[in-house]
């Protein structure tokens, strides 16, 4: 210890020399003969105050309650000094040993030894701080469980050095200014659980591995992916699926059927998503919410929609699709909203005209004559003159829940490839 704070004090003695020019032209140094004199000047060494300056000592002085904490110490230390802006004072607390303490940092007994203790996770959600990047950082604290870092101004693109935390198993990087390709590194993490990150500018296209992946949430909506939607969609066992606000183009994969188990909410808005809405669509019997409005869609809605049976919110509004609005769908018990504005529908029965009156169905700016607030005809005219139409339109009036026990037999086997009648 002794030969340590002998280190300090010289090492204050040179700060002194290294900072005297600057105290010179303003206020002590005027009368100075020899830098030697200065010393004595000063007020007596404060040994503690001046440490942060000392990066490299500070793991010796600091005492951490595990060997991991004081590993993990100077990557901290290191990203601390990367912030750019720290509007609500956060990093002020990121000081001394206890790391457990600062704020949106967390410990806790990791995985592979129930004696240490180790960061855990990192919750910096809506804590508004700007840095460069967030490389060097998280991939180098390997218990890392959880990582959230939603609305803060970081940057950078995500290295593929965080498929290193084989511990961490979910990731939020939502809302900040990320950029570059879809981290792939995400594909190798076998814990990984939650993937957010929306509301950046990532590029490119999505590996269509991601919806293999046993991810319960994947929010990519609102960055700038470009590419048709992958054919394997539906065996994302997501719950949870965003991909609004991007360019995917392409039709509704069929294969979206193969979630029915799992997913509830899909939201698929604003996108250039074209053809026909798949009848598979309806054997998502535990959706709540489906939002494909604002794409290229065509065709009539499937009356197989109406085995969406827990379907609260169902919004197609700002598509091309046609035809009547299927009663079976306007049926459905929960449903709460049913966005139909901006499209060319030319027919609605009496029991969805009782949900527009109520407030449910929205049918504006399409082709229904008797109905307020439509498209002028010459616009309908205009629309029904192209010819169009969708590949199995038999499937249309299909309703895969409606079937009677006897006959579902028959109609599974409809849905094998090999049998076209009904696809
Ligand atoms: C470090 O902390 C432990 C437990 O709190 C204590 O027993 C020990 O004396 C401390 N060591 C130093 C060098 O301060
Ligand atoms: C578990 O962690 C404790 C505390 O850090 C450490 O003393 C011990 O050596 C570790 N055990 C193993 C097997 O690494
Ligand atoms: C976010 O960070 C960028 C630099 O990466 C900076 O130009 C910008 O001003 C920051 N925005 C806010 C709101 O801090
Ligand atoms: C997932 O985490 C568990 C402990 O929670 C760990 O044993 C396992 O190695 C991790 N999986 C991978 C692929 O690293
Ligand atoms: C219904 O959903 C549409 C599309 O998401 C939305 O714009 C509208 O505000 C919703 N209406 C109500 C009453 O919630």
């Amino acid at each position: 210890m002794g030969s340590f704070f002998l280190l300090i004090n010289r090492f204050l003695h040179a700060l002194l020399i290294i900072i005297l020019p600057c105290f010179c032209t303003s206020v002590i140094c005027t009368n100075f003969e020899s830098p030697a004199q200065l010393s004595s000047l000063l007020p007596p060494l404060p040994p503690l105050p001046l440490i942060p300056a000392l990066p490299p000592i500070i793991p010796e002085l600091l005492n951490f309650t595990d060997q991991r904490l004081a590993l993990v110490y100077p990557i901290i230390n290191a990203f601390k000094n990367t912030i750019t802006s720290d509007p609500l004072g956060i990093t002020q607390t990121w000081v001394g040993s206890d790391i457990c303490t600062y704020k949106g940092f967390y410990c806790d007994r990791p995985p592979d030894n129930q004696s240490a203790f180790a960061l855990a996770s990192i919750d910096f959600n809506g804590f508004q701080l700007s840095a460069p990047s967030i490389d060097g950082f998280i991939d180098q604290l390997p218990d890392l469980a959880l990582f959230h870092a939603n609305s803060n101004n970081f940057s950078g693109i995500i290295s593929p050095k965080i498929a290193n935390l084989k511990y961490l198993y979910e990731l939020d990087i939502s809302n900040n200014n990320f950029f570059g390709p879809f981290p792939t590194a995400v594909l190798t993490m076998n814990n990984l659980s939650f993937l957010d990150i929306r509301f950046n500018s990532f590029t490119g296209s999505v590996p269509p591995q991601i919806f293999k992946k046993t991810l319960d949430v994947l929010f990519i909506n609102n960055n700038k992916f470009i590419q048709k939607l992958p054919d394997n969609l539906g065996a994302t066992p997501a719950r949870y699926l965003t991909l609004a606000n991007n360019k995917f183009t392409g039709p509704i994969p069929k294969s979206i059927g193969s979630a029915s188990s799992t997913l509830i909410e899909a939201l698929l808005m604003n996108n250039l998503i074209t053809g026909c809405i798949p009848y598979e669509l309806g054997f998502l019997k535990d959706a709540t919410l489906f939002d494909a409005g604002n794409n290229q869609l065509t065709g009539p809605l499937p009356c197989s929609l109406g085995c969406l049976e827990k379907i609260e919110q169902l919004n197609f509004a700002g598509n091309f699709l046609y035809g009547k609005v299927p009663e079976v769908v306007c049926e459905l018990g929960n449903l709460a909203n049913l966005s139909l504005s901006n499209n060319y529908f030319t027919m609605v029965g009496p029991i969805c005209r009782k949900l527009i009156k109520s407030g449910v169905l929205d049918l504006r700016k399409n082709c229904i004559r008797d109905l307020a607030d439509q498209r002028s005809v010459e616009e309908c005219a205009s629309f029904s003159s192209h010819p169009r139409s969708c590949l199995h339109p038999e499937s249309f009036s299909f309703m895969p829940c409606k079937v009677p026990p006897k006959a579902k037999e028959h109609l599974d086997s409809y849905a094998a490839p090999s049998r076209h009648r009904l696809m």
